[in-house]
């Protein structure tokens, strides 16, 4: 079959590595791709919110099955183009979307269908929130509703902080549109783990389990950025747990989400926090995570074609899913100065030591081709994955596969999957 990605970033180099090993694609495409999913995929650059040539394109080519990466086109319709076209797409619509798109949605749902997760309060105007805020239990978590690309969380420890931090994403709108609606959270404590499930809308299974590094620096410090490492599984998701999530949280979820008229078809990312109360919701994205993707898929057995478009079809309960009894560590390689500002276009060398491996990858977020070079291209630049049969193994692998890139102004965190040594310890 003909199958066509939309995106251009690590997770989507993640996905079009597995449909290159599966047997039923027999042509790949990517829009608008990047430097690394060249090498598997023709490239054609167009905007992943552009509906009208991304669609154009796909009739175009006669493709048979569009895969939607990225959160944004997601909450904006895209998949709904394809679909409403005749095209089998893998992604919820714009309606399921929307329980990553808006905060205040997603807490409304779980407080209806008894989800567990934070107590909350949603507020449209600054003097409501403020009010609020000067009697509410300290340290609170202020979120801008919409998406802010993973930065409109603020953990507030001071009264003051809390009020500035209003300011910021109502008065000063520093999430843009994002901030028209305010969720103000109580504070949970715990380990974080990430489950990723396929869904088709009423059947949900869950993939082995992840953990993201969310801040720029070692020791969790700096600031938030997309994600700048992972590894999988997490010692802490354990079959205990696991079981209370399947019952508590992805099951209905998914009846809650049907429920509402708002079947939910894709990946249903769960955040959790494992908390000293149980497992709580923390966030859920309609999307694989970047960079959970590049630690889960790659350890997962089945077709990945076979399982995105069982999700479609609504016959994933005819679907085993199982993933490999090993481990994998993802450690970002970014440009310095990320999230903020950096400098790009610089040259990439050694991606050559990649090629044809098994047991380490190197999938790009930000790359380009200048010429016959591959440069930065973006704050976060590759992906380096590495197995392991354990995941210290892993972690080991992936840092020694990080030695063999180079380019000016590479940065990384070093402690991705410490908390592996404190499972153990
Ligand atoms: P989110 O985008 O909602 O997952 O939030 C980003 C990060 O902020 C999470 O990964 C947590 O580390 C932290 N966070 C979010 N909500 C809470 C909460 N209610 N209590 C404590 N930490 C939180
Ligand atoms: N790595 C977190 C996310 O993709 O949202």
């Amino acid at each position: 079959m003909k199958v066509m990605i939309v995106g251009g970033g690590g997770r989507e180099h993640a996905i079009a590595w597995a449909c290159k090993k599966s047997g039923r694609v027999d042509a790949l495409y990517a829009c608008p791709g990047n430097a690394g999913i060249a090498k598997l995929a023709e490239c054609k650059d167009i905007s992943v919110m552009d509906k009208e040539a991304l669609l154009a394109f796909a009739k175009e080519k006669e493709i048979d099955f569009v895969i939607v990466g990225p959160d944004d086109p997601l909450a904006a319709g895209v998949a709904d183009v394809f679909l409403d076209a005749g095209i089998k797409t893998f992604g919820p619509r714009a309606n399921a979307a929307i329980i990553e798109a808006s905060k205040a949605f997603s807490k409304e749902l779980m407080k209806k269908y008894n989800i567990p997760t934070a107590a909350y309060e949603t507020f449209t105007d600054v003097d409501s929130a403020k009010e609020y805020l000067k009697s509410a239990k300290l340290p609170i978590v202020l979120k801008a509703d919409g998406l802010a690309l993973g930065k409109g969380v603020l953990i507030c420890n001071t009264l003051d902080e809390a009020l500035a931090g209003v300011d910021e994403i109502m008065v000063d709108r520093k999430f843009g549109d994002a901030g028209n609606k305010l969720v103000v959270e109580e504070f949970m404590t715990g380990r974080e783990v990430s489950v990723l499930c396929y869904s088709d809308g009423t059947t949900i299974l869950p993939m082995t389990s992840a953990q993201d590094h969310k801040r720029a620096g070692d020791g969790d410090t700096g600031l938030n950025t997309g994600g700048m490492g992972t590894f999988s599984p997490s010692p802490f998701y354990t079959e205990e747990v696991d079981r209370f999530c399947k019952e508590k949280i992805y099951g209905p979820t998914i009846a809650a989400m049907k429920a509402e008229g708002r079947e939910f078809k894709g990946v249903l990312f769960c955040g959790l926090m494992l908390t000293p109360d149980g497992p709580k919701v923390l966030e859920f994205n309609a999307r694989f995570g970047d960079p959970e993707a590049q630690v889960v898929i790659p350890r997962m057995k089945n077709d990945i074609i076979d399982v995105m478009e069982a999700c479609a079809d609504g016959t994933l309960d005819r679907i085993d899913l199982e993933f490999e009894d090993n481990a994998a560590v993802c450690v970002m390689l970014a440009s310095d100065g990320y999230p903020l500002s950096y400098k790009k276009g610089f040259k990439i060398s050694g991606l050559e030591s990649f090629e044809g491996r098994d047991d380490y990858f190197v999938f790009h977020s930000g790359t380009k081709f200048d010429g016959d070079d591959v440069v930065t291209n973006g704050g976060r630049v590759l992906g380096v994955t590495a197995l392991g049969s354990s995941l210290k193994e892993a972690r080991a692998n992936a840092y020694k596969a990080t030695e063999l890139i180079s380019f000016e102004n590479k940065y990384m965190r070093h402690d991705i999957g410490k908390a592996i040594d404190e499972a153990e310890a």
